[in-house]
């Protein structure tokens, strides 16, 4: 065994030992665990990118539920497909999801690639999700790297080179090769996501009860807490959105949201963003300024200060209803929608949880 040996284990054990533990004290179920279908992997795996596995369920279940097959997605009203993503975040995943469904049912006849290669080609797919696909559907043997297989390898090994990092990256792909069972290598990729999410955790995690910690280099070491390193640190953001809920007779000022961030192609209402919490008079008296209302439109500030925390950003949103006489000049980008016409579109999951306080009967 070569440099990656160390005075505990070798990575080969480490294997075993892992395998072990799968066989004997993992307990978690998921429905696309032992899965072979690779168009339910890609789609488990799409809604996995950047979503925790307790929320990613329902969403999984759903999709398969209404699109048991790629051809019924690619064939699918996008429309339906984007409404049903509706709170997943990361909306770029829907689309390219879309794509790619679509490219197999059209180019490749419906068959999905077999090979790494192969699905890396595919939109949306990485050499994370790649080698998940190959090894869970085809059992080939690539190892996937995330970011449980670079915790539990850091602290298993003590590596404390920055994960985030170029020769971190060579070395922890380096090592994820190695420690892979080539033969077993979709039992070995699921047991050690499963270890890294319920056992080795970002926080707090079951040292004690862990089955490998007397082999775990960083417990023994104490470096548990500490491991593993980052380079950098992303900055977090706090954001104040004021929206204004603007009504004309029986329809609502929305758009599609144009920016090209995490809430592209999602609805909003007439939003003001402010710089830091400030008394909704202020964004009211921006909103008059730029004729979307007049002062005396306001018809109610709702007082409950709604959040959502995203990966690098928090939003704090509020909410001011206003009812207009005649169709205001400033709101020419906006189109008027009746609250029927609303269910059809998605929302950002902030404005959904105000819809559904306040208005539950139009809210699914
Ligand atoms: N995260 C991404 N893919 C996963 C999988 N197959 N099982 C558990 N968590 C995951």
């Amino acid at each position: 065994m070569s440099n990656l040996t160390h005075k505990y284990l070798t990575v080969n054990k480490f294997s075993e030992n892992l395998l072990k533990w799968n066989r004997y004290r993992n307990k978690r179920k998921m429905p696309w665990k032992f899965e072979k279908d690779p168009y339910k992997i890609w789609l488990s795996e799409i809604i996995l990118q950047q979503t925790r596995v307790e929320q990613g369920l329902s969403y999984y279940c759903n999709f398969i539920e209404q699109f048991p097959t790629v051809k019924d997605l690619a064939t699918a009203d996008e429309k339906k497909v984007f409404k049903l993503w509706e709170g997943l975040g990361y909306y770029s995943r829907c689309r390219n999801l879309i794509a790619t469904a679509k490219f197999i049912h059209t180019e490749l006849k419906g068959v999905f690639p077999d090979s790494y290669e192969g699905l890396l080609q595919l939109k949306g797919v990485g050499p994370y999700t790649a080698a998940a696909i190959a090894s869970f559907a085809f059992n080939l043997p690539y190892a996937v790297l995330d970011g449980n297989v670079f915790r539990v390898l850091a602290r298993f090994f003590a590596i404390d080179l920055p994960i985030d990092s170029t020769a971190g990256r060579k070395k922890f792909a380096e090592m994820a090769g190695q420690a892979l069972d080539k033969k077993k290598a979709a039992l070995y990729n699921q047991a050690i996501m499963d270890f890294g999410a319920t056992v080795c955790k970002p926080v707090a995690p079951d040292c004690h009860l862990c089955a490998l910690n007397q082999s775990c280099r960083a417990f023994a070491e104490g470096k548990v807490q500490v491991l593993p390193v980052k380079e950098k640190t992303v900055k977090q953001r706090t954001r104040f959105f004021y929206f204004f809920l603007i009504r004309f007779s029986t329809v609502v000022a929305i758009r599609e949201r144009a920016e090209k961030d995490i809430w592209r192609h999602l609805h909003e209402f007439p939003i003001i963003e402010l710089d830091s919490i400030e008394p909704p008079e202020k964004a009211i008296e921006t909103a008059v300024k730029r004729n979307w209302i007049r002062e005396g439109d306001v018809t109610k500030v709702i007082k409950k200060k709604y959040t959502q925390k995203l990966t690098h950003q928090t939003i704090h949103a509020f909410f001011i209803e206003c009812e207009v006489e005649k169709n205001p000049k400033g709101l020419g980008e906006f189109e008027w929608s009746t609250w029927q016409q609303m269910q059809d579109r998605s929302f950002p999951r902030i404005i959904n949880d105000y819809f559904s306080d306040h208005y539950p009967e139009y809210s699914a």
